[in-house]
């Protein structure tokens, strides 16, 4: 009977029809080698790359851009939306930047993609080549601003996942005005004396989840700085570098507030700070509340817990004005490890504008073997369990 029934013209036809739905909604793919790319590291394939975009944002099915095993040369480019459907960029090969610093010159970016939506990137190595711009800022000549690596505006439901990027001219991933992004398994990294070379960097967007990611670099691991909103930081491997920072914030007069961040199971290894608050002692109606740190270990950090208020890196010109961001509802729990430097534990903030509602639970960082101290200023909250070094709140 079965046998007699899949034999039948009726069966073959079933078959063609599923086959014929199924091919139809299939995913469309683009390999940038089919516009020309070349995978030889020399050739430039800026324009191909932006071909196979071009189509795969006029397309109205889902698109792969694939770009195969080898070394492409990009320069600074632009993958603008709004598309017609989701893309999925699914990266083997490495992406490299011109290796003369000012080609990138003073766009401010590298890869940016902006106004898209549904945009997910899967893999893929990015060298950004930034060491003669490091230097020619080191060596105080007059230099291009610098290019983010790659960067996000104005987009929502981004999912950037296996990403390796290297040696950054300035930051390596930067959110900006973006919306439900995903960042997952990246490794970031760029030698510790790297200036400005911040590791991921969100601004002004919201629902953001950071996890499973090494991040080695010359500043911030990751920084938060005005309107970061519902961001979510776990399992992240900081160091080197100079921890998780919010901010800084006040850098203006009106801007928008940080709230309702978490940072938690993560380890934090010969980084400057661990996670920091930071804020210029400036007028501004900014603010940073509901914030979380927690699970969290700390090996050989300099600042492991820092609040700064009077932030000024460089004394110089520091603004020194009575109010400024209010911070509050600061939690920190179970944070443990060694701490580099005597203060494990500084909260500075100022007394127009005290910090409010930190709590403290279970916190263990020693120094040198012995147990290390805190410092309070103009800084309230609540202590519970056991906190060492002892609180001074
Ligand atoms: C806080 O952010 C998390 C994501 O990190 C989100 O799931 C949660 O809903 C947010 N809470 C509020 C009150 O918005």
């Amino acid at each position: 009977m079965a046998a007699t029934s899949s034999s039948s013209p009726i069966f073959f036809l079933t078959i063609m029809i599923i086959f014929l739905i199924q091919s139809s909604n299939a995913a469309y793919n683009v390999n940038v080698m089919s516009y020309g790319a070349k995978p030889d590291g020399k050739t430039d394939s800026t324009q191909p790359f932006l071909k196979a975009w071009s189509s795969a944002c006029k397309s109205t099915n889902p698109t792969t851009i694939y770009v195969p095993k080898g070394t492409f040369l990009i320069k600074a480019v632009v993958f603008g939306g709004p598309c017609k459907s989701r893309i999925v960029f699914k990266i083997d090969g490495t992406l490299v930047a011109p290796s003369n610093y000012w080609n990138l010159g003073n766009s401010g970016y590298w890869i940016l993609f902006s106004k898209v939506a549904r945009v997910s990137i899967y893999g893929g190595s990015i060298d950004a080549r930034g060491s003669g711009f490091w230097a020619c800022r080191r060596g105080g000549r007059s230099c291009p601003a610098g290019a983010r690596s790659i960067s996000f505006s104005w987009s929502r439901n981004i999912i950037l996942n296996g990403l390796t990027s290297i040696n950054s001219q300035t930051i390596h991933v930067a959110l900006h005005h973006c919306n439900n992004v995903r960042i997952q398994n990246v490794k970031i990294s760029a030698p510790s004396s790297s200036p400005n070379t911040d590791g991921i960097h969100i601004q002004s967007s919201t629902d953001v989840t950071i996890s499973g990611s090494t991040i080695m670099t010359g500043d911030d691991c990751i920084s938060l700085s005005q309107g970061s909103k519902n961001v979510w930081i776990e399992q992240i491997g900081c160091g080197p570098g100079h921890g998780i920072s919010i901010g800084s914030l006040g850098d203006y007069q009106n801007e928008e507030g940080v709230q309702n961040i978490t940072v938690t199971s993560s380890v934090f290894t010969k980084t400057q700070n661990g996670v920091r608050i930071k804020s210029w002692a400036r007028a501004s109606n900014g603010y940073a509340k509901n914030i979380v740190f927690r699970n969290l270990i700390m090996k050989n950090v300099g600042n492991p817990i820092i609040i700064d208020q009077n932030y000024c890196p460089d004394k110089k010109g520091c603004p020194h004005q009575s109010s400024g961001v209010k911070i509050s509802g600061v939690t920190y729990r179970n944070i443990k490890g060694t701490s580099a430097t005597p203060v494990a534990m500084s909260f500075d903030c100022l007394s127009s504008n005290p910090c409010s509602g930190i709590k403290l639970q279970d916190i263990k960082l020693t120094y040198n073997g012995k147990s290390s101290s805190s410092y309070c200023k103009n800084a309230h909250g609540s202590t519970s369990g056991t906190v060492i070094p002892r609180s001074c709140l």
